[in-house]
Order: structure tokens, then C-alpha cells, then sequence
């Protein structure tokens, strides 16, 4: 596979972030990265990264790298594979590189994310990588909390 990273959105790939799309079918899953960046606009403690592999963006990510004030936690915002590119590991190898960077923090001890209750890829790649369901529900969504 070729190497997964992340890379700040800055202007020159603004809008090539914001032509990624996930399925038709997982249009309900994930706000548009429009939207996302719009939203990280608004928030202090989140900041935009595509993700590449190789020399080609394949996603998107929008997280915390300083504590969400509310709860203390590490949120992971927004994450999403484009159509193209999902089902090569693309979205493991990125989720990976989200966390490595958030765990940087020290006072990074619980990453938070949640996801529509019937969204299974997304449910099973976060417990691949250690998230545990906390049983709350945020907006419609089941929370899940990965302990550092
Ligand atoms: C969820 C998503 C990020 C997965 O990305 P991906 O690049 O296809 O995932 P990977 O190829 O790295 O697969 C990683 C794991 O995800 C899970 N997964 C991926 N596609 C799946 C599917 N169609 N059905 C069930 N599980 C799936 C599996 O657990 C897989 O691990 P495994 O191969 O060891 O079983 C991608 O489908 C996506 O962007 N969906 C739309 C947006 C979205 O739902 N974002 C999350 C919002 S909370």
C-alpha cells in the first residue's frame, strides 16, 4: 500500500478536498467536507487534514488536537474515504495516522467519535482499532471512546 498521511487543508487543496464523496448509499453517514470545513471554521479546538496516499487524497478528516471543552475528550469529527478509494485499507491506514497525531498530546487520554447507528464499516473499523461503544448516544449517534 502506499504510504497513508495527513496534510493540512490549506487553500490550494480546498476544493480538491472538497470534490471527495463518499457512496451514494453512505450520503446519510458524513456531512459533505463542505460543510466539515465550514464547521472547522467555526471551532477552536478542531482542525481540517486530508488524507493522502502516495500522491493522491483519498479523504478527509476533521479533529481535535487540543481537549473538546465540554467533556475533556479528543473528538474525532468527521472522517471519510472518498467512493474511489474505500475498501483498500485506505480507511484503517488514515484513522491510524488521526490517532497517532492526536495521542501526541499529553493531555490526550480519551479519543471520542460516533457514527449513525446502522453505519457497520464505520462500526467495525473503530473497534478494530480499540474503540469501545460507551453506550451514550449524542445527537442520534452512538458514541464510542478509544482509552489512551
Ligand atoms: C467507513 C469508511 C471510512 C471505511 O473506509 P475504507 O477505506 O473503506 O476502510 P478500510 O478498507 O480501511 O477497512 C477498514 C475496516 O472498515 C470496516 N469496513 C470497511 N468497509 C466495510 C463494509 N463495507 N462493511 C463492513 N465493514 C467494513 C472493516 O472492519 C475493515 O476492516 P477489515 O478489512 O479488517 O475487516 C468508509 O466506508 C467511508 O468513508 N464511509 C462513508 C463516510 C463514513 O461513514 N464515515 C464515518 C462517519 S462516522
Amino acid at each position: 500500500m502506499d504510504p497513508v498521511y495527513l496534510k493540512p487543508v490549506t487553500d490550494d487543496i480546498r476544493q480538491q478536498c472538497i470534490e471527495l464523496r463518499p457512496r451514494d448509499d453512505q450520503l446519510s453517514f458524513v456531512a459533505s467536507n463542505l460543510n466539515s470545513l465550514q464547521k472547522a471554521a467555526e471551532e477552536k479546538t478542531c482542525y481540517p487534514y486530508a488524507i493522502y496516499a502516495g500522491d493522491f487524497m483519498v479523504g478527509f478528516a476533521l479533529f481535535d488536537e487540543e481537549p473538546y471543552p465540554e467533556d475533556g475528550c479528543f473528538w474525532i469529527v468527521r472522517f471519510m474515504i472518498d467512493r474511489n478509494y474505500q475498501g483498500r485499507g485506505y480507511g484503517k491506514a488514515g484513522l491510524s495516522a488521526v490517532l497517532r497525531k492526536q495521542k501526541e498530546h499529553p493531555a490526550c487520554s480519551v479519543i471520542r467519535i460516533s457514527h449513525v447507528p446502522d453505519n457497520t464499516a464505520a462500526n467495525r473499523l473503530y473497534k478494530g482499532l480499540g474503540f469501545k461503544e460507551t453506550g451514550q448516544f449524542i445527537n442520534g449517534e452512538l458514541v464510542l471512546d478509544l482509552e489512551v
